[in-house]
């Protein structure tokens, strides 16, 4: 499971892609809205930066001009994904945008018939969200899982990006249930790292080390560039 950043700053997904871990990013109009800058030119800054998919969303509602949108977004960068919405005319402009070789990314879905549609549209990814099926009291990680077993079952081909993730279980279980990809805020990223087990551990050695250090006379110690 490739781990994605959900985000539009800059900075942001300079300090994730420095772990060396990042494979993606996806924005979505409102994080977009949140950067205050030509979208465009958002993306296109974003998509230099990342070695990996760039999701971006067409905001057009009807089957032609979101073709167009996407030829467009589609031509910022060859990492570019086209990001559309699970409703009949995104269906169809996925369709159109799969057979010109444009990579789609079939965002707010909320149930298996509708993943089940983006997979026969061609899409390059679907997107369940599952923070948001869980904030309605609904299960998303049973979301999750019967689009990949209903995926599984059929061989489509489009790969099961889970998203709307807001703490690092639901990063656990969708790695778990077969998640393709899942993208995550800033947030949710930090989190995956922290522990206080090592936290305390890295400090005992660290410690310790020193001590050994200067019972041998040497005055400085190694490892004194830790955080
Ligand atoms: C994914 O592509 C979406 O941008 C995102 O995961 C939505 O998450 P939210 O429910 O936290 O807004």
């Amino acid at each position: 499971m490739k781990l994605w950043l959900d985000t539009a700053n800059i900075e942001e997904i300079r300090e994730i892609d420095r772990w060396g871990v990042l494979a993606g990013v996806t924005t979505n109009p409102s994080l977009a809205a949140k950067e205050g800058v030509e979208f465009e030119a958002l993306i296109k800054e974003i998509a230099a930066e990342v070695d990996g998919p760039v999701s971006a969303e067409v905001v057009s509602g009807r089957r032609e001009s979101m073709v167009e949108e996407g030829l467009k977004l589609s031509q910022i960068a060859p990492n570019v994904v086209v990001k559309v919405p699970v409703v009949p005319e995104g269906f169809a402009a996925v369709r159109d945008l799969a057979g010109r070789g444009v990579n789609t990314n079939m965002t707010l879905c909320f149930s298996p018939a509708q993943a089940i549609l983006a997979a026969q549209a061609g899409a390059t990814y679907v997107s369940p969200f599952l923070g948001r099926v869980d904030d309605i009291s609904n299960d998303g990680i049973g979301l999750l899982s019967e689009i990949v077993e209903i995926y599984r079952v059929q061989g489509y081909r489009t790969l099961v990006l889970a998203a709307s993730l807001r703490h690092p279980q639901h990063v656990v279980d969708s790695a778990k249930a077969g998640a393709d990809v899942a993208t995550m805020p800033c947030a949710v990223f930090r989190a995956l790292v922290k522990h206080p087990l090592t936290d305390n551990g890295l400090r005992r050695f660290m410690e310790d080390w020193e001590s050994y250090q200067a019972s041998l006379g040497h005055p400085a110690a190694r490892g004194g560039d830790r955080a």
